[in-house]
């Protein structure tokens, strides 16, 4: 499909869908839902909506109204999807937009998610390709929620974990995006399912340059390597490493740590990229947010290898 006035549409993987209404504003358009990744009804719609907001961060937008998507089953009592509701709602709410409606259906397993949508300025949307040679790349939420929801699910989750993951999943882009947008962006992204290897290829492929990325430095939840190494890993890590077969080179790095770089991750942190002195400012801003981030790489120029880990 093309448009004149289509600012981002599939071509490549971005976040959401971007159109120019008029020439100081642009729509922003996406869509997520998914099956509970927590057994607290309330938690999980946090999780969700967290997650569906925060594509229209990831374009450098602000959210202004959502729709709920529902599947449920008849089976459950409708307090449980009361509770996804307001966890959701809650969400919407701090977020600054509103909700504004909705559709459900009927099914044998709980569903929940949002259709957002955002405004932007036609100039000031965030893509995710055009990261420039020199640039340094910062990731803004530790890794490892696959592998946390996977013990979770084998209920062998510490309730530290889970408190962590918790927390990450449902901490708001909303904080970072403000920080980044009063900076020089040249490419951003959020990690989700592709997990970071993934995102980070999408953002490399679209950029034509290769991402540097260092070993100690990428954040992840301390229970994920422990997990990891009992083998606690989700199917998608498995998918992500296939697609990016020969896409990418790993120097020296162990498998649990291999483990978390293709962990699909759910309501990810926002992956950037910028200049290095850009890159410093926004780490000291960054630093007083509630969950960590951190310069995890750098951008050189295109190699044989989109991505490399060391
Ligand atoms: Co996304
Ligand atoms: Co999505």
């Amino acid at each position: 499909m093309e448009d004149d006035n289509l600012i981002v549409g599939i071509e490549t993987s971005d976040d959401a869908a971007v159109y120019k209404l008029s020439e100081d504003i642009a729509t922003i358009q996406t869509l997520d839902f998914f099956t509970p990744v927590v057994d607290d009804p309330y938690t999980f719609g946090q999780i969700a909506a967290t997650n569906s907001l925060s594509d229209v961060y990831a374009m450098g937008g602000k959210p202004v109204v959502a729709l709920n998507i529902v599947c449920f089953p008849n089976c459950l009592s409708i307090d449980i999807l009361g509770e996804i509701l307001k966890g959701g709602a809650d969400k919407v709410l701090e977020s600054g937009a509103v909700v504004v409606g909705g559709h459900s259906v009927q099914d044998d397993e709980p569903k929940y998610g949002l259709s957002v949508t955002g405004v932007v300025h036609p100039n000031k949307v965030l893509k995710n390709c055009g990261c420039k040679e020199g640039e340094v790349i910062i990731l803004t939420k530790p890794l490892g929620t696959g592998i946390i929801n996977t013990a979770i699910k084998g209920e062998i989750a510490s309730e530290s974990a889970y408190n962590e993951a918790v927390k990450i999943m449902t901490t708001l882009n909303k904080y970072a995006a403000e920080i980044i947008s009063e900076h020089s962006i040249s490419a951003c992204t959020d990690v989700t399912g592709f997990g970071l290897m993934g995102h980070g290829y999408e953002m490399a492929s679209g950029s034509k340059v290769t991402l540097k990325l260092y070993k100690d430095k990428i954040p992840y939840i301390g229970e994920a390597k422990e997990y990891a190494d009992m083998g606690l890993v989700p199917a998608g890590s498995y998918s992500n490493r296939e697609h990016l077969n020969g896409k990418y080179q790993l120097n020296n790095v162990d498998s649990w740590m291999e483990d978390i770089l293709f962990d699909p991750q759910t309501s990810g942190g926002l992956l950037f990229s910028c200049s290095k002195e850009d890159g410093k400012i926004i780490m000291d801003k960054l630093q007083k947010l509630s969950v960590s981030s951190a310069i995890i790489g750098e951008v050189l120029p295109m190699g044989d290898k989109y991505i490399i880990v060391e």
